[in-house]
């Protein structure tokens, strides 16, 4: 798919994202205060930039595993199959684990990890999300920690790619695409 023109434009500036970043470990260290050693869990590849944060910021004992799951493709559009590229190294039965997104879109990929580890039968389960697109959802799930709730526009940055660019810019922004290739898209 030929790739249309673009502007990105800051939404959400890194000192922000930092700040909320260190807002959030209080509380989810807070939350897990008596865990002997909590399973933080990164759902690659959008969360690797806010999983490295966040647990830098985390004073608690953590174990850092990763899933890679999928459900975009190169397309602006999610679609509603999930599939699982990679999962956990290690075992989470009987242990508190934290799930972290970069962002909830539809829900589709989160409830679909959700349901899979939940079969795990951890001792504790709970989600942070840094981004939540509520207008999007199509499927009732919501992280119990949000960093920022944003209105349906396409996000980079952070960790958030388009097209497997822009993921290493250190702010989230919003992705103008050219009227010009607006005209060609909706004339074709
Ligand atoms: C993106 C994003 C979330 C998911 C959200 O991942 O990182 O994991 O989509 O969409 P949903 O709520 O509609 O399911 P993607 O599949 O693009 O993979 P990536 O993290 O490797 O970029």
């Amino acid at each position: 798919m030929p790739q249309r023109a673009y502007v990105i434009e800051q939404m959400i500036s890194a000192k922000s994202i930092a700040a909320r970043v260190e807002e959030l470990a209080i509380e989810i260290a807070a939350e897990f205060r008596d865990t002997d050693k909590l399973v933080v869990v990164g759902l690659l590849r959008g969360s690797f930039v806010f999983i490295a944060d966040l647990v830098r910021e985390l004073e608690l004992p953590v174990e850092v595993d990763f899933m890679e799951a999928s459900s975009y493709g190169n397309a602006t559009q999610s679609t509603r199959e999930v599939r699982i590229l990679k999962d956990l190294r290690g075992e989470i039965a009987g242990r508190d684990v934290l799930v972290v997104e970069d962002i909830v879109d539809t829900g589709y990929t989160l409830a679909h990890v959700l349901g899979i580890l939940r079969s795990r039968r951890p001792a504790r389960l709970r989600t942070i999300a840094l981004l939540d697109k509520p207008a999007r959802r199509e499927t009732p799930v919501r992280a119990d920690w949000i960093g920022f709730e944003i209105p349906d526009e396409f996000v980079v940055g952070y960790g958030i790619d388009y097209a497997q660019r822009n993921r290493n810019l250190p702010y989230i922004g919003r992705v103008r695409f050219s009227a010009e290739d607006d005209a060609v898209t909706s004339g074709s």
